[in-house]
């Protein structure tokens, strides 16, 4: 067996079952890009510092450039018994360069390196579920777009509440992940400071230079505290807590095509593309898609737990628990960016069946807040106008009709303030050309809250 790095003061190798238990090679390997990046700027560190030898650290570029051609091109071997991407390339480094290697790891420890390495890496990720979440943004409002003057029932409870414009209620899902891209910015801009030179905690004695590392790897500065900077953990648990927050969105907006993809709303049609059927009913079509958008939510948030209680009640500074900390992340960017990929997908796949929505209209008196409002505007007090509406609701369930079906001598029995021109106000069109409030899904304003997003997200 070969002598671990640390191997000094042991006279015996750890048992198989030890190895395996505390390896985490089989999956910290994905930050071997990010590790040899930070390896090679601590390597021009040291030499600018003279702790190591120009000689020294082209060996040490050379050598780091053949490992990650080799690891490129599938050619590195992984060893479980050297534990960590960090020990691995370091490892490996020596065996390929010999002495100038050994010198790589002065001023530096795997505590300092993990989580430099793992900030690069939730950089880089955030970067890629950004652009994500604008690819989502720029599919829906495409699907806005297309969807022009068409009026849906808006809901509250799940009941028929008031109309709304459909490009209204896409563009609540874009200004959500507008938020949701803000957040995961926030995050990337608190974790873009360097722990590199804090080494096991307490920072060296040697003359390191933390800014250079730091400026090198594109961090802003380095971390204040060389104690905080191995232990904090915190840029994941926010960056957990961002992504937990945009799976929460695609969930709803799962729930909500899912439900209007069901035969009782019939309100859309997902393409066959984006849909899957049964392996017993055979007229089956299911829109799985956003039905496990749904579902691996359940997942993010699950990521974000784990990570929450792995680090409640650890003592400062560094505690190998923080090894748990790579798959929760890991799991959770891989999850979210196949969520918002596949949203965009479904997004670009489905039709609004206008004819079936349009019969839908009529019920569940849309109309009625409206009303109320009309009645607002002859003088009368609201509370006394909801009270005058809600009766004549009740009258025209009573009869199945809608509100526009009464005659005027009806309303008038009512309340005396109802007047011919109240016809104008009633039915789910008139409704949408009454509201006009900043924000509201009044026609013009839809047309100027669509404006803003064409400008933001240029659709192609
Ligand atoms: N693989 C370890 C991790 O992910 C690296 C740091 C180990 N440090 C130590 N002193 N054992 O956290």
């Amino acid at each position: 067996k070969e002598v671990k790095l640390w191997g000094g003061r042991f006279e015996d190798s750890v048992t198989d079952a030890v190895e395996k238990f505390t390896e985490s090679i089989s999956f910290d390997k994905d930050l071997y890009r990010h590790d040899i990046m930070g390896s090679r700027a601590h390597a021009c560190m040291l030499a600018h510092q003279g702790l190591i030898t120009e000689d020294d650290r082209t060996s040490i570029l050379k050598g780091l450039d053949e490992i990650e051609g080799q690891i490129e091109r599938g050619e590195f071997v992984w060893r479980t018994d050297r534990e960590d991407v960090h020990m691995n390339i370091e490892a490996a480094l020596t065996d390929l360069v010999g002495e100038p290697a050994k010198k790589l790891h002065t001023a530096r420890s795997r505590n300092d390196q993990v989580c430099t390495d793992f900030r690069l890496w939730c950089r880089d990720a955030i970067d890629n579920i950004v652009l994500r979440v604008k690819h989502l943004q720029a599919a829906l409002l495409k699907l806005a777009l297309k969807n022009e003057g068409v009026i849906v029932p808006g809901y509250t409870h799940l009941q028929r509440a008031q109309p709304v414009l459909l490009q209204h209620l896409i563009l609540a899902y874009v200004e959500q992940l507008e938020r949701d891209a803000g957040r995961l910015l926030d995050c990337r801009e608190r974790m873009n400071v360097c722990p590199l030179g804090a080494c096991a905690l307490a920072g060296t004695g040697l003359p390191i230079d933390r800014f250079m590392t730091s400026e090198a790897l594109g961090f802003v500065a380095p971390m204040r505290n060389s104690i905080d900077a191995v232990s904090d953990r915190d840029f994941v648990l926010e960056f957990l807590s961002a992504n937990s927050i945009t799976a929460i969105h695609l969930s709803r907006l799962g729930e909500e095509w899912v439900l209007w993809a069901s035969e009782e709303f019939g309100f859309l049609t997902p393409s066959d593309s984006v849909s899957t059927g049964s392996s017993i009913m055979p007229q089956k079509k299911n829109p799985d898609p956003m039905e496990l958008v749904r579902g691996k939510s359940a997942r993010v948030i699950g990521d974000l737990v784990s990570l929450l209680v792995l680090c409640k009640g650890l003592p400062h500074a560094y505690n190998r628990d923080l090894q748990e900390d790579k798959e929760p992340v890991f799991d959770s960017v891989k999850t979210i960016v196949g969520m918002l990929e596949v949203s965009a997908e479904f997004a670009q796949n489905i039709t609004f069946n206008h004819e079936r929505i349009q019969k839908a209209l009529p019920a569940g008196h849309l109309d009625a807040t409206t009303l109320a409002d009309y009645l607002v505007k002859k003088g009368i007090p609201f509370r006394t106008s909801h009270d005058i509406v809600g009766r004549s609701v009740a009258l025209c369930v009573t009869r199945n009709i809608q509100l526009s079906d009464l005659s005027l001598d009806e309303l008038r029995s009512i309340s005396p303030s109802f007047d011919e021109d109240v016809y104008a106000f009633l039915g789910v069109e008139n409704a949408i050309k009454n509201f006009s409030s900043y924000g509201s899904t009044g026609s013009e304003c839809v047309s100027s809250q669509l404006a803003y997003w064409v400008d933001k997200l240029i659709v192609s």
